[in-house]
């Protein structure tokens, strides 16, 4: 990763500006730190950089700037990315000049916004190549609607000519400052250039705010090259996507679902049988063997890998786990591996309305049935929980039943312990387990009991009051009134 892409020739180093306040997000959170696919703006755009090859990476940081570098800080990233204040902030300018002390001479620079999430590795690249260091590549799009965003302007005459006719751009100008004729203009700066470092530095010295928005423009390099003769190309992207910003929560709702579907789409190409997938979240990554059918408004978080032929029913939440091939997850299942993790196996049947927490690990054809919970246990081949039941800190034998309403009593209060249920056992309903405490193979656990002793293997155990009857029992009638 750590390395520069061939054919480019000069080592490549990344600016991410993330410095705003976001206003528009009306948040507490900095915008930046707003999630897309359950993983922050920003660190979207630092793993694309690092796709890119990018040597260095400086995130320029400001409003909210402790909470934003932590939030990088604590990801594992190929290059470990630096940080420049920029504190107040005075524009796009003024945010890449608190970068460039930490750039070297030599390098292409590639400047990138923090709430532009969806940029790609390979649009980057071709950017730095058509810099090939020495000329300031810069990523336009045409718009429907270009409001807002900064126009290209072209050599006179031309803007309005087929795409491949227009004449050189000469300058980029900011809506608040462009006149009625260049608002009209449908091509905009995407906020992405690339750039030869030792020319950037010499521009942004010589930037200032005499604009509109009394703000230091990133974006006036381009006619500071222009006047100087330095080749300006426009690299036209495609794809709107790729730069679309976030500014709004309508905006990040849009992008979201607009993500979405291109992970559904991804997964559908590699055969995955997605009921719907306009309802389908993943937050994370999603590793499928073969015909996996995944029902209706499932999320997936974190790290799910799903083996040959598993079902999952709708309405189910998977974080951190491992599904065996041909296990079942029937809807409204819930299932949180979080650190430790979670396994199913193969062939095991799970839900509807089961949860799963980190820790329990299923064997191959344990059924676990609706209302049970299973907290770091162990569940060995053929185990059975069908109803209504807690296993806790348990270690569970070979084709147990495990009744309906019976629970391991795993915490004191102060402490948690074990419970280890032998191989055949059969604990009737409404048991309590009381930890730690182990119950010996094949035996029973009659209902209705607690249990606080160790049970011998192939032993009936039973602990509750005897039952009494008392013949013709009268019940109480009601007096009369008066
Ligand atoms: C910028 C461009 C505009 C382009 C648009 C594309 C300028 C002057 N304008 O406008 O031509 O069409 O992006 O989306 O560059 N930031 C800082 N410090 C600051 C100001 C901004 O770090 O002082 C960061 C923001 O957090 C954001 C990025 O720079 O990530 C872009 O800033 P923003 O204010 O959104 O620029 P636009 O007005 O959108
Ligand atoms: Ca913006």
């Amino acid at each position: 990763m750590n390395q520069t892409p061939q054919n480019i020739d000069s080592p490549v180093d990344v600016v991410v500006m993330a410095a705003g306040k976001g206003t528009r997000m009306k948040s507490s959170l900095p915008k930046v730190l707003h999630r897309l696919g359950g993983q922050s703006l920003v660190l979207h755009v630092v793993e694309t950089a690092v796709a890119t090859g990018a040597r260095n990476i400086v995130v320029v940081t400001g409003h909210g700037a402790p909470e934003v570098e932590a939030a990088l800080a604590a990801q594992p990233l190929g290059v470990v990315p630096r940080f420049a204040r920029q504190v107040p902030q005075l524009g796009t300018g003024h945010a890449v000049q608190q970068a460039a002390p930490q750039l070297a001479d030599d390098s292409i620079v590639i400047i990138l916004s923090g709430d532009v999430p969806l940029i790609r590795a390979e649009t980057l690249r071709a950017l730095a190549l058509e810099s090939a260091g020495r000329k300031l590549a810069l990523l336009t799009i045409e718009l429907d609607d270009p409001t807002g965003y900064g126009r290209i302007v072209r050599a006179p005459g031309s803007a309005t000519a087929p795409v491949d006719r227009r004449g050189d751009v000469q300058a980029i100008v900011e809506e608040k400052d462009a006149s009625d004729a260049q608002r009209a203009i449908r091509e905009i700066y995407s906020g992405v250039m690339a750039v030869p470092s030792r020319l950037l530095k010499g521009w942004l010295a010589r930037l200032d705010n005499r604009n509109a928005q009394g703000e230091f423009y990133l974006t006036d390099i381009v006619g500071m090259a222009t006047v100087e003769g330095v080749p300006v190309v426009a690299q036209r992207c495609s794809d709107p996507l790729q730069v679309a910003g976030v500014n709004t929560p309508g905006q990040l709702a849009a992008l979201e679902r607009a993500f979405q579907r291109r992970q559904a789409d991804s997964l559908m190409e590699r055969g995955v049988r997605l009921a719907d997938p306009a309802r389908f979240d993943l937050r994370g990554t999603l590793e499928c063997e073969s015909d996996v059918e995944i029902d209706v408004n499932c999320i997936f978080e974190g790290s799910v890998s799903l083996g040959a032929g598993v079902r999952v029913g709708a309405n189910c939440v998977i974080a951190n786990a491992r599904i065996e091939a041909g296990a079942v997850i029937h809807p409204f299942t819930h299932i949180e591996g979080e650190k430790a993790g979670v396994t199913v196996g193969e062939s095991a049947l799970v839900g509807p309305f089961a949860r799963l927490r980190p820790g329990a690990r299923l064997g191959a054809e344990v059924h676990v049935g609706n209302f049970v919970e299973i907290k770091n246990s162990t569940l060995a081949a053929g185990a059975k929980a069908n109803h209504l039941a807690y296993l806790g800190d348990a270690t569970v034998g070979q084709r147990v039943n495990y009744g309906a309403g019976s629970i391991t009593a795993n915490y004191d209060g102060a402490n948690k312990h074990r419970t280890i249920i032998g191989d055949d056992v059969h604990v009737g309903s409404n048991c309590v387990l009381v930890a730690p405490i182990t119950v010996g193979a094949g035996g029973t656990i009659g209902a209705g009991s607690t249990i606080t002793k160790p049970t011998d293997p192939q032993a009936l155990t039973v602990s509750r009051a005897r039952q009494v009857s008392f013949a013709n029992w009268e019940r109480p009638k009601k007096l009369p009134k008066g």
